[in-house]
């Protein structure tokens, strides 16, 4: 599962970057053609507003100047305008020749035409002087100049009309350039507000209608992978609602021939038991009051029947207990239970079958006052198992020591054997159902390969979790932790039970 989340996690973020990279390139894109015609746009109307205000400027300059009736009164006149905010220059032109006859920067005044030549000022004076009426401007490298043609009713110095003239206004940029800046910082923060709420959506989008159900399909599977029979949901229609409806299918299928194996092993055990329980008792009564009686070939006979039948039993109890488990139909009976006591009790059972194999058991506790609230005959199933396992494994004279502790967590026995240990590439499938090691196992050493099965199921529904530590050739040691504290599930389980 956790290889399929990472796999699903990289398809996220390729799927992401496939989905946002494109459209940022696009946004990208249109932010600069966009931007480009609105900057344009605002250029071209910011300049109309300049040209307006310069117009009504011009007027305003005209009755300045046409109501001067000296030199001296319209370069006060022309001063006080270029005084003004907005100008940085005032110029007037008049007279035969053209020459300059107020100015806002005194050392032009008097200055011919001609001094001023390929100047964009004397070329908007030239033109306005000449055109009359028709006012000019033009935007040029920061300067703004507009011209217009005057009608100059004052006398010169020397007491001459002056007539027809020209004035020009050269604007100061400023104004113009903050208000170029202005649009273009909120063109910018608009852009990425846009951008932002691009973002957003897409990311809701995304989460909507590929990381939520992806997330609620990757939960499903993880819960049928802890044997949850659930199915995967499916909203809309989509690749993921595809997928979920094939799986459900596919699960609906595995769960029918689940159900259908669970019957079938229940109901031939159950059928075995019965006739199995019969034979086992006429084989112990046999053996019991007629063993002085018997010729010693039949008793050997009759006890490898009584051992097989026994075996057999185990078995067929041993799938019965895997049956109920699977299905969740086995109950556990918890109770305070004193671990040492157990631990003993397990010693005990499996002593004979010890002897049998010329192994020593040990045992050690921290502790003998340990309690935990555990299903006696369920844990003493599980120590059973393990022992079994330690002193099938071993070499004749080898010891198996079992243990018992405690942290604050949890409860520990262990089970240490020194026999052949467990090969690296079967250690894997070890907890599997009718999995061996080594294929003779089966008919050299005895067993199915269900018991450790079995003690992993025991110990998870205890809240626990098995543990090992094996060295080919050196031994093994299995650990099996129960948690001090019992999760709320399990202690409403069994208080039900
Ligand atoms: N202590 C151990 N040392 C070496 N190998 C072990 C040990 N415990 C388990 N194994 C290996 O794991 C396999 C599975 O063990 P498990 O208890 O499930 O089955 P089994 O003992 O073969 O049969 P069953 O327990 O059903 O009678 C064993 O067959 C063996 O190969
Ligand atoms: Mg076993």
């Amino acid at each position: 599962m956790t290889s399929f989340t990472s796999f699903t996690q990289r398809i996220n973020r390729r799927l992401a970057l496939q989905i946002l990279l494109p459209l940022l390139s696009i946004f990208l894109l249109m932010a600069i053609i966009g931007g480009t015609a609105i900057n344009a746009s605002v250029e071209i109307s910011l300049r109309e507003q300049l040209v307006e205000r310069a117009h009504i400027a011009a007027d305003s300059a005209q009755f300045a100047v046409e109501s001067a009736n000296t030199l001296g009164t319209m370069q006060r006149f022309v001063s006080a305008l270029a005084a003004e905010d907005e100008f940085r220059s005032v110029t007037v032109m008049a007279g035969n020749p053209l020459r300059i006859v107020a100015s806002s920067q005194m050392n032009e005044v008097n200055k011919p035409l001609s001094a001023f030549k390929n100047s964009p000022k004397a070329e908007i004076l030239k033109l306005s002087y000449e055109l009359r009426q028709t006012p000019h401007h033009r935007f040029q490298d920061n300067q703004f100049l507009y011209g217009s043609s005057v009608l100059i009713l004052g006398v010169s110095e020397n007491g001459l009309p002056l007539g027809a003239g020209a004035v020009v206004l050269e604007m100061k940029p400023q104004h113009y350039r903050s208000a170029k800046r202005f649009v273009s910082s909120t063109l910018i923060l608009v852009m990425l507000t846009i951008l932002a709420v691009i973002l957003v959506c897409t990311l809701y989008l995304l989460q909507r209608l590929i990381l939520t159900p992806q997330k609620a399909l990757l939960q499903t599977l993880d819960r049928r992978k802890n044997n949850e029979k659930i199915l995967c949901p499916v909203k809309g229609e989509n690749e993921i609602s595809a997928i979920s409806q094939s799986l459900n299918e596919l699960f609906l299928a595995t769960d029918q021939v689940d159900e259908l194996k669970t019957q079938f092993v229940s109901t031939v055990s159950h059928e075995l038991r019965t006739p199995l329980t019969s034979i086992r008792g006429a084989l112990g009564l046999v053996l019991g009051a007629f063993a002085q009686t018997l010729d010693p070939k039949i008793k050997e006979l009759l006890a490898t029947a009584d051992r097989n039948a026994e075996q057999l039993a185990r078995l067929i109890n041993d799938l019965l207990d895997l049956e109920k488990m699977a299905s969740g139909k086995m109950t556990f009976t918890m109770e305070d239970s004193n671990l040492c006591q157990l631990a003993r009790e397990a010693i005990t059972s499996i002593e004979p079958y010890a002897e049998k194999h010329g192994i020593k058991l040990h045992f050690n506790a921290q502790n003998i006052q340990q309690f935990a609230e555990v299903d006696k005959t369920r844990i003493l199933q599980v120590l059973f198992n393990l022992l079994s396992n330690a002193i099938k494994f071993s070499a004749d004279g080898q010891s198996v020591i079992l243990s018992l502790q405690e942290n604050p967590q949890y409860h520990q026995f262990s089970v240490k054997d020194f026999g052949r240990g467990i090969p690296e590439e079967f250690r894997a499938k070890m907890f599997q159902r009718f999995a061996q090691a080594d294929s003779t196992d089966a008919r050299e050493k005895g067993g199915t390969g269900l018991g450790l099965n079995i003690v992993q199921m025991i110990v998870q529904a205890h809240g626990g979790k098995v543990e090992f530590f094996s060295e080919t050739g050196k031994g093994t040691e299995f650990f099996i932790k129960l948690p001090k504290h019992l999760p709320a599930a399990l202690t409403a389980a069994g208080e039900k039970s």
